[in-house]
């Protein structure tokens, strides 16, 4: 559906947050960012904040999610039942469904039999989250209960997603029943002048057709908000804030060719312009081209004050003789720091270090509050002793949005949708030993993979594609001369956040064209395989 016509405004777009109230799903997240993307702001917390906190926060909206608990389980996660005396729309989702009629003295069976997967849900009244013609119709407040004959035709059967074990089936007083499914006698219900709805299925999954719907019209109908978060607003609030922080300071930023810290840079560069000084560490481990293509969007491209530290010859020397991948990565690791910070170091008076940090990073580290220097085995941690104040731009959003105020800031495609690549690069992609000749071979080996896949326009479809030498020799012929060169796998997955992973379907065609342009290409490598393995038990990387 398309918002109610309300013009985005840039001072409002932060303002009446929704709040999602964790129940310890796995879909807190999804709901979070369904709701940024109906332009809405909106903020995790846990399920233990008080209702004056809740209220304190001045939410245009609270969310409930789903939860693995049972509402009957003894310490099953609840919420401060003031919450429902405080007037803000509420929508609970699954377990947060359940929790608002076992609250408001409705009844949650155990009725032994569940509901996993796609289930046939009829619609079966009036309502405001269900009803497609409500939202040709005057928003909040006015359709649910004048019923139209288009109302009518829209009930039926709609296809839901739909994961619980426990059902509503009785709902609370003054709540009216509006949809139901063989196991759900309760599947949604609604009370549209305390304006708390409850659905039993996820409208937050792509599984459930016109899932986005249903949570926009709670958000535009029922909560009566305006789509004011948009990445123009963001962009022009996160200047104004760098720039209160900045002042006529000097900061720092660590470019390391991802998407996250590149359009922190260049937000940073938005708002303070020569005052920020990215400093680019060459590895010798990056992929072919990566290095001019970082220094050219940044330098050249966006006007950037930029310092490139070439250190290949560091970075080859530290790595002869080892072999085991624990021991590359935290030597890479530190190499890293320690070059990054004698560059920080020499830019004069530089009190400020612009960071990358996203909002799942946040939520992850416990903490909204506290600024936490990331400090995993991602080349670009920082050490903690360094003396710096923390800018972190992006603190607020999720992947998805930084990739959106990336474009927007005009850094070029190859940057904000660059497949993730991890810190030590390609040193944990050749197996044994890491010397240059090997990361040569490697890296045209691997420029042929990722060609050959924009090439099919599969690059977004596939999270990673890339090349591994696992430093192998196999006999082959070519001629009528018998070769003993190395192995080159490929390795492609589909995946949603790198937790699990599958190995992509690719085209024979396209496998067959990436193997033979490496044989025919790459001199020294005479045999290609594919990674047939999922995440678990494999993991993407092969070290
Ligand atoms: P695995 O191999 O654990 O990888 O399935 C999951 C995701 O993390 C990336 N990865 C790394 N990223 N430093 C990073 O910054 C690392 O040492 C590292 N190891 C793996 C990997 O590319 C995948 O996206």
């Amino acid at each position: 559906m398309s918002p109610p016509d309300q013009p985005p405004s840039a001072t409002a777009s932060r303002d009446r947050p929704v709040l999602v109230v964790d129940f310890g799903a796995q879909y807190a997240q999804l709901i979070a960012r369904r709701v940024r993307e109906a332009h809405i702001y909106s903020e995790i917390v846990p399920h233990t904040l008080p209702a004056t906190e809740i209220a304190d926060r001045q939410p245009g909206a609270v969310i409930f999610s789903g939860g693995p608990k049972s509402v009957h389980v003894e310490g099953s996660p609840r919420i401060d039942p003031d919450v429902y005396r405080l007037g803000i729309p509420i929508l609970g989702i699954c377990y947060g469904a359940q929790l608002i009629a076992a609250q408001l003295g409705g009844r949650v069976s155990q009725t032994g039999v569940g509901e996993y997967g796609r289930t046939a849900m009829q619609v079966r009244s009036p309502s405001l989250l269900l009803d497609a013609n409500a939202d040709d119709r005057t928003p909040a407040g006015d359709g649910p209960d004048s019923p139209t004959a288009a109302d009518t035709e829209e009930r039926g059967e709609r296809s839901v997603w739909m994961s619980h074990f426990d059902s509503i089936t009785t709902p609370p007083a003054g709540f009216r029943v509006t949809a139901s499914t063989p196991q759900a006698p309760v599947a949604a219900l609604e009370h549209p002048q305390q304006r708390i709805f409850g659905v039993q299925f996820h409208p937050e999954v792509a599984h459930t057709p016109g899932g986005q719907a249903v949570l926009e019209r709670f958000l535009y109908r029922g909560a009566g908000l305006a789509p004011t978060w948009t990445t123009a607003s963001f962009i022009d609030e996160a200047v104004a804030a760098v720039r209160r922080q900045i002042g006529d300071g000097r900061a720092v930023c660590g470019l390391s060719g991802g998407v996250d810290s590149a359009v922190a840079a260049a937000l940073v560069h938005r708002a303070v312009g020569r005052q920020l000084t990215c400093v680019y560490v060459d590895t010798g481990l990056m992929r072919q081209g990566e290095s001019d293509q970082v220094i050219d969007a940044f330098r050249r491209s966006q006007g950037i004050d930029l310092i490139a530290v070439n250190a290949a010859d560091r970075f080859f020397d530290a790595l002869t003789g080892v072999i085991d991948p624990e021991e590359k990565r935290k030597i890479i690791g530190e190499l890293f720091i320690r070059i990054f910070e004698q560059a920080a170091h020499d830019i004069d008076g530089a009190a400020f270090l612009v960071q990358g940090t996203l909002y799942p990073d946040v939520i992850e580290s416990g903490s909204d509050a506290a600024a936490k220097i990331k400090s995993h085995h991602n080349v670009g941690g920082i050490p903690d002793e360094m003396d710096f104040e923390l800018v972190e731009p992006l603190r607020d959003l999720f992947k998805d949005e930084v990739r959106t105020v990336g474009q927007e800031l005009g850094l070029p495609d190859e940057i904000v949708w660059r497949q993730p690549f991890p810190g030590p690069g390609l040193g944990v992609r050749v197996i044994g030993e890491v010397t240059p000749d090997k990361v040569g071979l490697l890296a045209r080996a691997d420029a042929i993979v990722r060609a050959e896949i924009a090439a099919a326009g599969l690059e977004r479809d596939v999270w990673q594609a890339f090349a591994v030498l696992p430093d192998i020799r196999t006999v082959g012929v070519m001629g009528d001369e018998r070769t003993y060169g190395q192995v080159v796998v490929i390795r492609a997955v589909t995946s949603d956040d790198a937790m699990t992973a599958d190995w992509a379907r690719l085209p024979y065609e396209l496998l067959e064209q990436m193997s033979s342009r490496i044989v025919n290409e790459v001199d020294g490598i005479n045999r290609v395989a594919y990674d047939i393995t999922s995440k678990p038990p494999g993991t993407i990387e092969w070290e």
